[in-house]
């Protein structure tokens, strides 16, 4: 049976692309808000014994969530064989232990939540730091898409003589997949945050990578605090003014005019999130990931 998908708030075009590369259906439905401010929702079309994806990137979570759980029940009520979910922007991962007591480790409770209402996930690049993988808090099956290839294949056409440079040790794992991959050379710095928006870097040796462009690296962007203070970092090392790639553009209000602000030449991310900054494409990554995931449900 062919697969429908369903837009549920992510670009056109990424809804397009990804649509397209997995021979999918575009369905269509309704989605509002009644007075009160309750979802009313009807999914256009025969969803009955057919698979359906639902496309919802999960920036902003709270007002996006229980619209996607009322779709994802609709859709089962319709008859739908499997509802799976491509969020391309997975939230809730980074309060990912009890840092405090008393706190809530939010990132299992959303694994179980999802688990609870779809049959499989992907996503791109999930912020996986103190949980190891996706499969120790979702019990669905789920895939992981890289942008690394994409990022890479973005820095190598724009800038000339690059050093990726991540501002702390999370950030390890897309400054080296992209380094790997790329060939350029990386390194990492130390970042200490004490607070939302308290954050302080420290560097290892710059000397031998003064005459390259610093490219700095980052799985999110958010209150913009890390990619700042890391760019006040580098140029008081005596680099030039850096260019900011990020996977994912959560922008709190203000970021990227501050990142600007702070120095940044360019600022670039890719569509997980629809935003300005938006240059990298990882819709053949979505792909990918999806196709492979399915193919182990067969
Ligand atoms: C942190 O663990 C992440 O990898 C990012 O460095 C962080 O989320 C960026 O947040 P902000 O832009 O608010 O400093």
């Amino acid at each position: 049976m062919q697969p429908v998908l369903f837009n549920l708030g992510a670009e056109e075009s990424l809804a397009d692309s990804v649509a397209g590369g997995l021979e999918a259906e575009r369905g269509t439905l309704e989605l509002r808000s009644f007075p009160d401010g309750e979802t009313y929702l009807r999914f256009d079309g025969d969803c009955a014994d057919r698979p359906v994806i639902l496309l919802q990137s999960l920036d902003r979570p709270n007002d996006k969530v229980l619209p996607l759980l009322l779709a994802a029940a609709t859709l089962r009520d319709l008859g739908a064989s499997r509802v799976g979910l491509i969020a391309p922007y997975l939230a809730y991962m980074r309060q990912d232990i009890r840092f405090r007591p008393g706190e809530g480790v939010t990132a299992r409770y959303f694994g179980r939540l999802l688990s609870d209402h779809f049959d499989w996930l992907v996503t791109v690049d999930p912020h996986l730091h103190r949980i190891g993988s996706l499969d120790e808090i979702y019990r669905i099956p789920t895939a992981v898409a890289r942008a690394a290839p994409a990022l890479a294949g973005w820095i190598g056409e724009q800038v000339t003589d690059p050093v990726l440079i991540g501002p702390d040790r999370e950030s390890e794992q897309w400054v080296a997949e992209v380094a790997t991959r790329s060939g350029m050379p990386h390194l990492v710095l130390e970042k200490k945050r004490s607070g939302d928006r308290d954050v302080r870097v420290s560097a290892p040796d710059l000397e031998h990578h003064r005459g390259q462009v610093p490219v700095l690296v980052d799985d999110i962007i958010s209150t913009g605090h890390t990619l700042i203070e890391t760019i006040k970092h580098v140029v008081a090392m005596g680099m030039p003014p850096p260019v900011c790639v990020a996977v994912h553009a959560v922008f709190a209000e203000g970021a990227a005019e501050a990142l600007r602000a702070a120095g940044a030449t360019r600022v670039v991310t890719s569509n997980t999130i629809p935003h300005p900054t938006n240059r990298v494409d990882v819709a053949p990554a979505l792909v990918a990931a999806a196709a492979s995931l399915w193919q182990e449900l067969e």
